[in-house]
């Protein structure tokens, strides 16, 4: 008798539980077997009224009643106030992700980097040398004349009467060669400062890569080579260029490269102001006084320089017109390269 009771209440919970979907449906069904006047704890009240013989059996299955239905509860809420507690969260699983923005690097850098991989594969090494500069190195040993106007208070911020920040990257050279027997290849990027008004054109620092070969035989040829090279390898292909005559102290001949202007292809306009040419560097052969104040030997060797602004280069590549964005970190304009 009992024992079909226990089999019926047993299959009466498990169905009720099916139907119970959150908690307050769950306390019902607990409420209905297992609270103190709960159809399972009534029936050990019967108990009582069996026969003696009867007692152990009926007992051990009441127990297992109890206790399943019991764990069946316990677990059943567990899963509820789990999902519940999500619920309360409010998750909603089909937004978008939300990822980290990654920084990157600097337009200045990543053109750098280019034109270091570009030399590289030109036999080039590389060398850096300090932004405070000796006025020897910066100027003297280039042969520079000691009334030149560079040296002027408007141009150049001296720190003393011997030492300044260096205007270009040129005293660079009179440090490797102080340092390397010939033959060397080599270009030294860095920041160089000039005291200058700031505008969209210029800017008290910016950067240069500067570049030199020293060898015995080195001819004028090489150099209009190397640099016809590099042009071709960083503003693309079918670029026209043209090595006009100039003047720098530190070398004889000295020259000026222009290339076709990226923006009127050559025909004229307000960025290549109506030549159709942009000038992208500034080299020539080493002068032998600067081969003399590095100890070289001026009879047997030649050597040829050259230097360019990493920010005009970067400028003429993108169509920048403001050399000022380069040092504002604005993200608008840092997150376009
Ligand atoms: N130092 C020059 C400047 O700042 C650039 C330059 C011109 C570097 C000719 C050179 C060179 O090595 O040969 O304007």
């Amino acid at each position: 008798m009992l024992s079909e009771s226990v089999r019926k209440i047993h299959s009466d919970f498990e169905s009720d539980l099916i139907g119970v979907s959150n908690l307050k449906d769950l306390e019902d069904v607990r409420t209905k077997y297992l609270s103190r006047n709960g159809l399972i704890t009534s029936l050990f009240d019967e108990l009582k009224n069996l026969p003696k013989e009867e007692k152990p059996l009926a007992g051990k299955l009441l127990n297992e009643l109890r206790d399943f239905a019991s764990n069946q509860f316990k677990s059943l809420k567990d899963k509820l106030e789990l999902s519940s507690s999500v619920d309360n969260q409010k998750i909603d699983l089909t937004l978008p992700a939300s990822f980290k923005k990654l920084g990157s690097r600097h337009l200045l850098t990543q053109t750098l980097d280019e034109i270091k991989t570009i030399f590289k594969g030109l036999g080039f090494s590389v060398f850096d040398g300090p932004e405070l500069e000796s006025d020897y190195n910066n100027f003297e040993a280039l042969n520079f004349a000691p009334d030149h106007p560079a040296r002027d208070m408007q141009d150049t911020f001296f720190i003393s009467k011997d030492y300044l920040l260096r205007t270009h990257t040129s005293p660079v050279q009179i440090r490797v060669m102080s340092s390397n027997k010939p033959p060397v290849r080599a270009i030294m990027p860095g920041r160089v400062y000039r005291n200058e008004a700031v505008s969209s054109r210029s800017y008290c620092m910016f950067h240069q890569v500067e570049g030199l070969y020293v060898d015995t035989d080195v001819t004028f040829a090489e150099l209009k080579g190397t640099l016809v090279s590099f042009a071709q390898q960083f503003y693309g292909g079918d670029l026209n260029y043209r090595f006009r005559p100039s003047f720098f102290p530190f070398t004889e001949p000295s020259a000026e490269m222009d290339i076709t202007c990226y923006l009127c292809h050559g025909k004229g306009c307000k960025v290549c102001k109506q030549t159709g040419w942009l000038e992208i560097l500034g080299c020539g052969m080493i002068d032998p006084n600067v081969f003399k104040s590095v100890d070289y030997d001026s009879e047997k060797l030649t050597g040829y320089a050259f230097g360019m602004g990493i920010e005009r280069t970067a400028m003429l590549k993108y169509g920048i017109t403001d050399i000022r964005v380069f040092f504002e970190n604005d993200f608008r304009f840092l997150k376009q390269f």
